[in-house]
């Protein structure tokens, strides 16, 4: 992943998967339900592809943003709620749970 760059990714599960979101900024990775605090929409366009703006991703049902390195909500609909962050790590190259 390019730093700044922004992936989806589907984890399988016994009860059906979910979606997540992975982030990059420098040697940092961020991983986040890819679900809209707003309505519980995910927040890519297509599967995988997201709007981004300077250090903001962008959820493309009704516009809220947030910090690419925190998940942290910053403006539009959601009235301050962030996503919802999943522990990850970087082990041998690998993006791992923890
Ligand atoms: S579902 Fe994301 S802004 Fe409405």
């Amino acid at each position: 992943m390019p730093d700044g760059g922004v992936l989806g990714a589907e984890i399988p599960s016994s009860t059906g998967g979910f979606a997540v979101i992975l982030t990059r900024r420098g040697d940092r990775i961020m991983a986040f339900h890819n679900e809209c605090p707003h309505a519980g929409r995910r927040l890519d366009w297509a599967p995988g592809k997201f709007l981004v703006e300077g250090a903001m991703l962008v959820c493309a049902a009704h516009g809220a943003t947030f910090a690419l390195d925190t998940g942290a909500g910053v403006g539009g609909p959601c009235r301050g709620a962030g996503l919802k962050a999943i522990a990850v790590q970087v082990v041998d190259g690998d993006v791992v749970a923890g």
